[in-house]
């Protein structure tokens, strides 16, 4: 059976054959960062200093440079052969470290299911058990959907000051479990969520922000916008919100109520194909981000939404001078099933 050692803690795992490193370490009583557990938040990342790894995450969650420079993902991989992994990049303590897993599981009840557009609803859940969840605006939860296998990565929707709920954005895919759930579901049902957990999260800079999103992807924006604007945050934001058409558009006084209490924040939403009636950004998200924003020297980028828009949008925000290391995301990859859209990538990395 592999070791696995951990750096710069200097501890030692035993990691049995088919069991990823993640669970491996929490279950030996050591806590380390994660969030979807499948390979699709990119949360677990750590370095690879020394052996084989196998990896099965997606490509969302770690770039094809990450894994040529030794990065892996703790949650969906496994060791080939003894192992030292620097862990340094989770940011932990040694205290936080050998605490165990901090993640708690919460008892909710559904408060209410709304329809947003024809293929996303707004759910809010009541915590009830333990009453109040905290968290940082930008992370998600780990959904048990009742009479489903596995666990589905929500994020949460409204600020950290409203913590004795749990507001959602759900696309509805033919045939998701939750969305097929959320359908007959009636207020005081009871459903469990882990967390809070994830890495996505407003950084303190200096710099402007821009905030990219698709679809139901606005769910951790909208948290990190509301949370910006209650603590009277002055960094200049511009937040594009693109749909394909403008049913699908939601929440947008919300929004603009939101840019309206700062001279330094504006909103734009950005529609593919719109009637004649539309008269704001028309095309892709990054048409009208090209058209608009000339250069985002200086900027952070938080992107969410489906994957392909997540690529294509990263893409261009670093063409227009955002730094790699400053564009921050979260890719919508399906978490209940093997990705569709962004295949998972078999890679092994081997280091010195
Ligand atoms: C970090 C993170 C945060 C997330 N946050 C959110 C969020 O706030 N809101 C949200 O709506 N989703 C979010 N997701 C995606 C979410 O976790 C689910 O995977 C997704 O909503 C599908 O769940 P389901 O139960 O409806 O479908 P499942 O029952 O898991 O899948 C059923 C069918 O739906 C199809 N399907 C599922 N997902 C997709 C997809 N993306 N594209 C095409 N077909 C698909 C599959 O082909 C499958 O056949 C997040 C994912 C991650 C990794
Ligand atoms: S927890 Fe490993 S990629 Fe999400």
């Amino acid at each position: 059976m592999p070791n696995v050692r951990f750096a710069p803690f200097d501890r030692t795992i035993e990691c049995a054959e088919g069991v990823p490193i993640l669970s491996a370490a929490l279950s030996q009583g050591y806590f380390l960062r994660y969030g979807c557990k499948h390979g699709g938040c990119g949360t677990c990342k750590a370095l690879v200093i020394e052996g084989d790894i196998e990896d099965s995450g997606s490509s969302f969650a770690l770039t094809h440079a990450d894994r040529s420079d030794g990065w892996t993902l703790l949650c969906s991989s496994q060791p080939l052969s003894d192992c030292v992994i620097d862990i340094s990049a989770m940011g932990l303590t040694d205290e936080e470290f050998q605490a165990g897993d901090q993640v708690e599981t919460f008892e909710t009840m559904i408060e209410r299911v709304t329809d947003l557009t024809p293929t996303i609803c707004g759910v809010t859940l009541r915590l009830v058990n333990p009453p109040e969840m905290r968290f940082t605006a930008g992370q998600f939860v780990n959904v048990e959907v009742p009479g489903a296998d596995g666990i589905r990565a929500f994020s949460m929707a409204n600020a950290p000051s409203a913590d004795s709920e749990i507001e959602l954005i759900v696309r509805l895919f033919p045939g998701g479990r939750f969305g097929e759930y959320l359908k007959h579901a009636e207020k005081g049902q009871v459903i469990r969520v882990s967390g809070p957990v994830g890495s996505l999260r407003v950084r303190l800079s200096y710099r402007k922000i821009i905030m990219i999103a698709g679809g139901s992807g606005m769910a951790p924006l909208l948290s990190m916008l509301t949370d910006l604007t209650e603590k009277n945050d002055r960094r200049p934001v511009t937040v594009f919100f693109g749909a394909r058409t403008c049913d699908e558009l939601y929440y947008i006084d919300r929004l603009k109520a939101l840019c309206s209490l700062s001279a330094h924040a504006e909103f734009v939403p950005v529609v593919q194909d719109a009637g004649d009636d539309w008269n704001g950004e028309r095309g892709l998200v990054t048409d009208a981000i090209a058209r608009r924003m000339h250069s985002l020297r200086g900027y952070d980028a938080y992107l969410c939404g489906p994957p392909p828009m997540v690529e294509a949008a990263r893409a261009l925000v670093i063409q227009l001078g955002v730094r790699d290391a400053n564009a921050y995301f979260d890719a919508f990859v399906p978490t209940g099933v093997a990705p569709p859209s962004a295949p998972a990538a078999e890679t092994s990395t081997a280091r010195p």
